[in-house]
């Protein structure tokens, strides 16, 4: 359904072959979230583009300015993710919105609709492996930052089970 767009980011991360499974695990539970709520049609394509395109452009951003940094993507990834869903002939609706996600995906007080929220929460269950917090931390964190019933429900699972996922 998405093969043009793997492919697409088979090339641009070419250098950085990690972030293919980076953006598989983000898709997957974004795609979880979204189906979790029911949601359909159109806000559904925005969530899983939002979700393969959000770090298109951190292999730029580094070319570019020398950092993977947050800001830089959100200059370099907008454009990316713009050519490649003009390609896909996707709506021009879908295309503003996406772009407008991929281009502010780190600043979580940005945050104004599901879509949003969704896609924050799906990167989070992925990058909150990063961060060497104690269980207290990481509880209250989930608490606060999970806001939809199946993202926290993900995050309490794999982050405060004992078991691994
Ligand atoms: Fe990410």
């Amino acid at each position: 359904m998405f093969e043009k767009y793997w492919e697409f980011l088979k090339e641009v991360f070419a250098e950085d072959p990690k972030m293919i499974p980076h953006t598989e695990d983000v898709f997957r539970f974004a795609e979880m979230i979204a189906q979790d709520l029911g949601i359909q049609g159109k806000e559904r394509r925005i969530i899983a583009l939002s979700a393969l395109l959000h770090d298109v452009g951190i292999v730029e951003a580094f070319r570019k300015h020398g950092s993977r940094e947050g800001k830089y993507q959100h200059i370099e990834g907008p454009p990316l993710a713009r050519f490649i869903m003009k390609q896909e002939k996707e709506e021009e609706e879908v295309i503003d919105r996406v772009a407008f996600l991929v281009g502010h995906h780190h600043d979580f007080a940005s945050v104004d609709g599901l879509d949003f929220q969704i896609l924050i929460e799906a990167d989070m269950l992925v990058n909150l492996a990063d961060e060497k917090w104690s269980r207290e931390k990481l509880a209250q964190f989930i608490q606060d930052f999970f806001k939809t019933r199946k993202g926290r429900e993900l995050a309490e699972e794999k982050y405060l089970c004992s078991g691994t996922m």
